[in-house]
């Protein structure tokens, strides 16, 4: 079983956050997301994987990922170009996947409970696909199963109107060889792309059989600012957190706070987890920071109240308003306005944006 990533794509949701870099590499609770999608499919036994890359943010990936080595597993890279579609993107794995099996894995996608369930419940069949569904609100902006009384998938649907049930294909599929050849008889969908619902229903009216996987746990397409927020507050719910760091006498510290060996929470200032301060950064006297909140490297919060945002880093942070449910990008600098207003504000800032508040 090989695995094939894709970080591709434009990120055209998340700008300007994306304007200079890739969406698979925006930071949640301090990891890049790419990097959840490498630990998962190396947790299900998957070590040979295909990162396919667009024309946006190449290096950067690479100079991350490396050869994959730090992670244990052996990565090797396939430019796809311009984003034709998830089939498309599928199809230019070819060669890497060879006669194996594949699991396809969108790296804007994270969930808590893994893909070990997944690709197991794939090998213990003869399935063309193993899809893994979570029911939705917002059914129109997925791909969307219909299944039978008897639990077995009928119908896939890539962002229906009038959608035939809440089920979403989730960003994790399992393949059988036999998707190439299907991918290489699609045609474009009505936005242009080469669908991967589109062959999974082509699969499954050439008779292959799919299986399908309820996946319990929470799952985050983080495509848009708030679902990186959204991301980030279940992954500090759940994960380890070590204060490793320095925190001054006189530093209010509650909770769960992950705190990087070189970063500090001074005398005066107030941190309440789950919170994650990456290294370098400084929380100085008088400034909040509140739950759900994670600071990137070689940070300053110079006192503001800060509460439910990403800090993504390289930021100077010196208002002392309120700030909430923020993305900031990496170089952003917020400074102080003289007159204050009661309320919290809303912010998504670009990189090296300035602002006074
Ligand atoms: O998140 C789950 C949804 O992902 C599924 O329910 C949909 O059926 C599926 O089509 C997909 O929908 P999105 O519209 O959210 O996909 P998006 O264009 O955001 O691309 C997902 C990832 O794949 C993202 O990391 C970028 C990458 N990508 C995308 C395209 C179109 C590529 O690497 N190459 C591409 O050509």
């Amino acid at each position: 079983m090989k695995g094939v990533l894709l970080s591709g794509g434009t990120g055209s949701r998340l700008r300007p956050i994306t304007h200079t870099g890739p969406k698979q590499l925006v930071p949640v609770a301090n990891k890049p997301v790419l990097e959840y999608a490498i630990e998962d499919l190396k947790e299900a036994g998957v070590t040979e994987i295909g990162v396919v890359l667009g024309h946006k943010g190449r290096e950067e990936i690479q100079e991350l990922l490396g050869d994959g080595s730090k992670y244990g597993v052996d990565i090797t890279y396939i430019v796809q170009g311009n984003p034709l579609g998830l089939a498309h993107a599928a199809g230019c794995a070819r060669d890497f996947v060879g006669d194996d099996d594949f699991v396809m894995y969108l790296g804007d996608n994270i969930l808590k409970q893994g893909i070990s369930e997944l690709v197991e419940s794939f090998q213990q069949g003869d399935y063309g696909a193993g899809i893994a569904l979570q029911e939705v609100d917002n059914p129109t902006q997925f791909g969307i199963a219909n299944v039978d009384d008897d639990g077995n998938v009928t119908e896939l649907i890539e962002k229906p109107d009038d959608p035939p049930t809440n089920l979403a294909l989730i960003g994790i599929y399992v393949f059988s060889n036999a998707v190439f050849d299907v991918i290489e008889r699609l045609e474009p969908s009505w936005r242009g792309e080469l669908e991967i619902t589109d062959a999974i229903q082509t699969l499954l009216e050439d008779g292959n059989a799919i299986n399908s996987h309820v996946v319990r746990g929470w799952w985050k397409d983080t495509g848009k600012p708030e679902d990186i927020l959204e991301a980030n507050r279940l992954v500090l719910e759940d994960k380890d957190l070590a204060r490793e760091g320095r925190i001054d006498p006189g530093a209010t510290v509650q909770g769960r706070v992950e705190l990087h060996e070189t970063a500090t929470i001074e005398a005066g200032a107030t941190v309440r987890g789950p919170v994650s301060i990456a290294e370098n950064s400084v929380i100085e006297s008088g400034t909040y920071v509140g739950p759900y909140t994670s600071i990137g490297p070689n940070s300053t919060l110079e006192g503001v109240h800060l509460e439910n945002s990403v800090v993504i880093g390289d930021s100077t942070i010196s208002t002392t308003g309120k700030i909430v449910d923020s993305l900031l990008g990496r170089g952003a600098n917020v400074g102080r306005a003289d007159e204050l207003l009661p309320e919290g504000r809303r912010l998504v800032v670009g990189e090296n944006s300035q602002l006074k508040l």
